[in-house]
């Protein structure tokens, strides 16, 4: 069984799909930390972005049990991550990665831009998540604050408007809402309160 997480940043769709694949017993592949670490490695070599033959060699070499959260969680290396992410042979790439851990029984939780489009189309459920740029921002500003980096509410909000319009935009798998994704505005809504949503639409879903 297969779980589609769509949305754009900070909209919540990572920790709602950590949640949803403990309830219910699923594997769970943040989608968007393949992305970051090979952006992160190519920062570090002090690679141009647009190299796309070493940041597919990265990929390749990708141990997903061994991507650090944490280490990959800096604003720059997300910013970074949507620079390589218009790069059709590294998705590629990635999305074969991606797919074979989504294979795995019993199953996963897979959040990212393109699940229910591209990586995972035939998805048991699909949902594609969001929320104002607002209520991201002010989220993003309010987490990076608690870590203690710097963090300013108008330039986490620029920046997270023109990530998602890269994103959208990009020629090879835009963030899109799949056709028959359920769409969770979580803009007025704790994590809790999106947490029950969530698994009333998939409850449903699996039902009938
Ligand atoms: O994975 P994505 O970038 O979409 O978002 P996230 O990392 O799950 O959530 C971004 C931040 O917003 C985290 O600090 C969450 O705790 C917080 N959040 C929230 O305050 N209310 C929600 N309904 C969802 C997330
Ligand atoms: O946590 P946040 O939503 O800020 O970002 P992320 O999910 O870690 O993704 C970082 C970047 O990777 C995004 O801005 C996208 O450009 C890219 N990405 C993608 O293209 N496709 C995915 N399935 C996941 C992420």
């Amino acid at each position: 069984m297969i779980i589609a997480i769509d949305g754009p940043a900070a909209s919540g769709k990572g920790t709602l799909a950590r949640r949803l694949a403990a309830y219910y017993k699923l594997n769970h592949l943040d989608t968007g930390l393949t992305y970051r670490a090979v952006a992160a490695a190519l920062l570090a070599k002090g690679l141009p972005l647009g190299d796309e033959g070493v940041a597919i060699d990265v990929a390749r070499n990708l141990d997903l049990a061994k991507m650090d959260k944490s280490a990959l969680a800096a604003h720059e290396i997300g910013e970074a991550a949507s620079r390589v992410a218009v790069l059709g042979g590294l998705r590629e790439e990635l999305v074969r990665l991606q797919q074979s851990f989504g294979n795995k029984a019993p199953g996963a939780v897979l959040d990212g831009r393109d699940i229910g489009t591209v990586v995972c189309p035939d998805a048991k459920v699909k949902l594609f998540v969001t929320a104002t740029s607002e209520a991201r921002a002010k989220r993003r500003t309010n987490e990076m604050l608690s870590k203690g980096q710097e963090a300013e509410f108008e330039s986490v909000l620029d920046d997270l408007k023109r990530r998602d319009a890269r994103d959208s935009s990009r020629s090879v798998a835009p963030m899109k809402q799949a056709d028959d994704a359920h769409l969770l505005d979580t803009t007025e809504m704790d994590i809790e309160t999106a947490f029950q949503a969530a698994v009333d639409i998939i409850d449903r879903a699996l039902a009938s």
